[in-house]
């Protein structure tokens, strides 16, 4: 039997990551793979208690960066690794990259403190694959436009969001075998057959 995978979304907000990991989801299913879905911050009771807090509550940067880590420890013990210790593929809508995207290049907190936290709380496991959802910021805030409420990072503007994405890049080329950038600036269709064809290597 394969090892259960488990494979990350990332992107900023607006790149229309969530939209496409429901596709990819049900396409996996489809093909008989035992699959379990979740988010960050949250995935947990606890963790979801703590993003009501993160998206709503102003806080400053580092203690912001400690949640998410905190959040993430919790998710890793109680979900991630038993799910795939038991073989089920996991599939999480953000993980450790969001953290270096946006606490790191958005917020400007330093690299050597995220990479402590990411060795002290999931040193040993890292994402098999982790699909990139790369777009213009232009666009991804005209997408946002859309949206009725914003939570307290979607409100930021559009400098942050593009240190975010400049640090998800950076975050890519720096272990390049990880990642499947997609450029999320095209159309849905043309976006589901590459995601299609990532279905059928893995
Ligand atoms: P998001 O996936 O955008 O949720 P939704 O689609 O429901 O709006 O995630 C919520 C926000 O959390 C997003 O703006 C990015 C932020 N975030 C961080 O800043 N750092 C992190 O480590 C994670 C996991 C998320």
């Amino acid at each position: 039997m394969n090892k259960a995978k488990f494979i990350t979304f990332e992107g900023v907000d607006g790149a229309g990551k969530s939209t496409h990991l429901e596709w990819f989801a049900n396409a996996l299913r489809q093909r008989g793979i035992d699959l379990l879905v979740t988010r960050e911050p949250g995935g947990t009771p606890l963790g979801e208690r703590l993003r009501e807090i993160l998206l709503n509550h102003p806080m400053h940067a580092e203690t912001e960066t400690l949640l998410m880590f905190a959040a993430r420890r919790e998710h890793v013990e109680q979900v991630i690794r038993p799910a795939l210790q038991r073989g089920t593929w996991v599939i999480s809508d953000r993980f450790s990259d969001a953290s270096f995207a946006y606490q790191g290049g958005g917020r400007g907190v330093a690299l050597d403190k995220l990479e402590q936290l990411e060795q002290w709380v999931h040193g040993d496991l890292q994402p098999d694959l982790t699909l990139l959802f790369d777009i213009p910021i232009e666009v991804a805030r005209q997408r946002l436009a859309n949206n009725i409420s914003l939570d307290r990072f979607e409100q930021e503007q559009g400098a942050f969001f593009e240190k975010v994405r400049q640090a998800y890049l950076a975050r890519s080329q720096k272990t390049p075998a990880r990642f499947a950038v997609i450029h999320a600036e095209k159309t849905r269709d043309e976006v589901q057959k590459i995601l299609e064809k990532i279905v059928s290597s893995i």
